[in-house]
């Protein structure tokens, strides 16, 4: 793949002795989609900002193109941001507020200031409109475009003055699901047809699957992974990883063996080796990785306590042995029924122990949320402690 272009080396950001970017080692290649994925307040815009430079890091180094560019202010950098709110011109039309930053005059290499052709101008704008697909919108007022329009227009007045990177920040949270899916596709489209590096910011782990060449899941200041989307979805290095991407039974086991993991005190084969001999480890299990078998077939038993229709599968709670599974299954096992399940070798994934272990994977309290639900008795005004009386 290409070349190197940003780098961010032992990246720290503390504001008022609060360290709200602990050590970030980063880098993102040359046309490359890659994005920052985590929950809110972990860090994702300081990342951003720092790239964009404006904000320094309290320490560390950003490097461009081999360059440290600590000192650089945003407007001298390559880089082009397109933030949530996307702050177009409302009495500007669409073409002007493309235009706009054209239109500012550069100062050459001699110090003089010169301006675009109004020619060039033209051509441009024409240009981005053809990308973001608004051929015929030139004249339109910002207040007569739909919200998927004017996040293309702003998408369009970024890309104008040809970035070599753009920074996007969660650009579709204002949206609604099915505009977001189709702009997902869009911005897609776009940053492979300008052949541009986009670096994105979402905390929604679907959208970052579905777009990104590479995905930087963050928690609390600090990366937790790198990888592609598979990667992170079949690799999750820590718990932490594997509950926020997708669904995941996570269970406490012990590595007895390469390839031999303890569970309940059953033996699973699995793929993962290089722990020490008997070393506690995270086992994840994904929900669509269970086969339901009869009872007596099982390498573990339980029972099924909640059933949820799906549309295309069932969510299924069951318990074993006290601690509660999510399963994804077709085959429609009722409440109250013992099910055997197996499990291949790739359906298991071994996790090291982590800051993170018993935090996640264990699906009582959403079982306990189902039951209350479908208790028709239940009262959840009644059950209330401390609530506001009248
Ligand atoms: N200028 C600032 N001064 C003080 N604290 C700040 C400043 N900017 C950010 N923070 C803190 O840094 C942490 C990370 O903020 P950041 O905006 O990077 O999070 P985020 O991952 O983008 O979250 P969200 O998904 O909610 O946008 C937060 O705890 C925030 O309160
Ligand atoms: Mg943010």
């Amino acid at each position: 793949m290409s070349k190197e272009l940003i780098r961010l080396a032992n990246c720290t950001m503390a504001f008022d002795d609060e360290v709200v970017l602990d050590n970030i080692n980063l880098y993102i290649k040359d046309k490359e989609f890659l994005t920052l994925l985590g929950p809110s307040g972990c860090g994702k815009t300081t990342t951003l900002r720092i790239i964009g430079g404006f904000q320094t890091p309290t320490s560390g180094d950003v490097f461009f193109d081999g360059v440290r560019i600590n000192a650089v202010p945003p407007h001298k950098r390559a880089i082009n941001t397109v933030f949530q709110k996307y702050a177009l011109f409302p009495h500007l039309n669409v073409y002007e507020n493309i235009a706009f930053g054209l239109r500012i005059p550069k100062v050459d290499g001699k110090g003089k200031k010169v301006k675009l052709p109004e020619e060039e101008i033209h051509q441009r704008v024409m240009e981005m409109l053809e990308v973001v697909n608004l051929r015929g919108f030139e004249k339109r007022h910002i207040t007569q475009l739909s919200g998927g329009q004017q996040q293309r227009v702003a998408i369009a007045r970024a890309l104008v003055n040809k970035p070599k990177v753009l920074l996007l920040d969660e650009p579709l949270g204002a949206l609604d699901l099915k505009l977001r899916k189709d702009m997902q596709n869009e911005l897609k489209r776009i940053q492979k047809a300008m052949e541009i590096t986009f670096i994105y910011v979402t905390h929604d782990q679907e959208e970052a699957l579905a777009m990104s060449d590479t995905v930087v899941v963050m928690d609390a200041g600090k990366i937790q992974q790198i990888g592609t989307p598979e990667d992170i979805y079949n690799e999750p290095k820590n718990a932490f990883v594997a509950d926020f991407i997708g669904e995941s039974n996570i269970i406490d086991g012990i590595m007895r063996a390469d390839g031999v993991v303890e569970i309940f005190n059953r033996k699973f084969q699995c793929l993962d080796g290089g722990f020490a001999k008997d070393e506690p480890v995270d086992v994840v299990i994904r929900p669509e990785d269970v086969d339901i078998v009869p009872e007596d077939q099982g390498q573990l038993k339980g029972t099924v306590t909640n059933v949820t229709f799906k549309g295309m599968q069932y969510d299924i709670i069951v318990d074993f042995y006290g601690f509660k599974w999510l399963i994804q299954t077709t085959d429609l096992s009722p409440v109250g029924s013992r099910i055997g399940i197996k499990i291949d070798p790739d359906g298991i994934h071994v996790m090291k122990k982590s800051q993170y272990s018993g935090m996640f994977g264990d699906y009582s309290s959403y079982s306990e949320e189902y039951e209350e639900i479908s208790d028709a008795s239940f009262d959840p005004e009644e059950d209330q402690e401390g609530g506001d009386e009248e």
